[in-house]
């Protein structure tokens, strides 16, 4: 079966957390494979990311910058309906998670678990994608091909669990994992040409993994990573359910 977006020339592209490490490389990487694309970039801060302020600027109009926050109901709700209202979406893509912050550390115990923080956690990483993805919906029923990706963690397999801690990191994966693989049932009904795809990234080079830099992991430059993520994007095709995918096309289990 052909891919979804392989053969497009002008796909219309919305990629949420353009100013992250990998997000900002993503935006980078589809910008070159897609150099006649419309692209909505999402970014908290677009104004305090001179990275991102140039690559829109070097875009000339193709890429626009637009402020978000994921814990914002209805401001997710607002720009999701004003995107949604410009005509159909190729490609949604979610780049953003949070792992640790202000008030925030991955639990090693449960001693150590804290409500408010899992609440943020579950608001960032699970709720706020879905809250805009239904904002978006208009855009991507119908008979375009559509591809909905999303940054996962292979932390967030249920089957995969063996180590234990991160509670609300893992959690709000696992719920992520879940909310978009229903979002795959009920999109194919509404566009038979689409896909959504869960993907682990590996373990990247950026802000979020490097508290936790010490093991032994291979780690990826978020352009490399964000190369392999393309090609599994782009490679797409239209299925029945959701894909939970890592960087290298295997398989994760849920
Ligand atoms: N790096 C890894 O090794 C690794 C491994 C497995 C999975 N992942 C997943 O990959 C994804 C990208 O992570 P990354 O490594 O690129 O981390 P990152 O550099 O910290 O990027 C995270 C992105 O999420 C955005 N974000 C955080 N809170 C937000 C909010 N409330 N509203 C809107 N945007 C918000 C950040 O915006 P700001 O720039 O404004 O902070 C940033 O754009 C995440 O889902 C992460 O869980 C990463």
């Amino acid at each position: 079966m052909a891919s979804l977006l392989r053969e497009l020339s002008e796909p219309r592209i919305v990629i949420a957390g353009a100013s992250g490490g990998i997000g900002f490389a993503m935006l980078s990487a589809l910008a070159e494979r897609f150099p006649r694309a419309r692209i909505e970039a999402l970014a908290r801060r677009p104004e305090q990311r001179p990275k991102l302020l140039a690559l829109a600027e070097q875009g000339g109009g193709a890429i626009r910058l637009h402020r978000f926050d994921l814990g914002d109901e209805a401001g997710l709700l607002e720009l999701g309906a004003r995107l949604s209202a410009e005509g159909p979406i190729h490609l949604l893509l979610f780049a953003t998670g949070i792992l640790h912050g202000e008030g925030l550390q991955p639990e090693k115990s449960l001693a150590q678990l804290d409500a408010q923080a899992v609440r943020k956690v579950f608001a960032v990483n699970a709720l706020g994608p879905l809250l805009l993805t239904k904002a978006m919906l208009p855009a991507l029923r119908g008979t375009h091909p559509v591809v909905v990706a999303a940054l996962s963690a292979r932390v967030g397999s249920i089957g995969d669990n063996r180590l234990g801690g991160w509670y609300a990191y893992r959690a709000s994966k696992a719920a992520l994992n879940q909310l978009f693989r229903t979002v795959a049932v009920e999109l194919r009904r509404l566009n038979p040409k689409s896909a959504v795809l869960l993907l682990h990234p590996g373990t990247v080079d950026t802000l979020l993994s490097a508290p936790f830099s010490g093991g032994m992991q291979p780690r990826l430059t978020p352009e490399a990573a964000a190369s392999r993520l393309l090609a599994l994007i782009v490679d797409a095709q239209p299925s029945e359910g959701a894909r939970f995918l890592a960087y290298d096309g295997n398989e994760v289990p849920w």
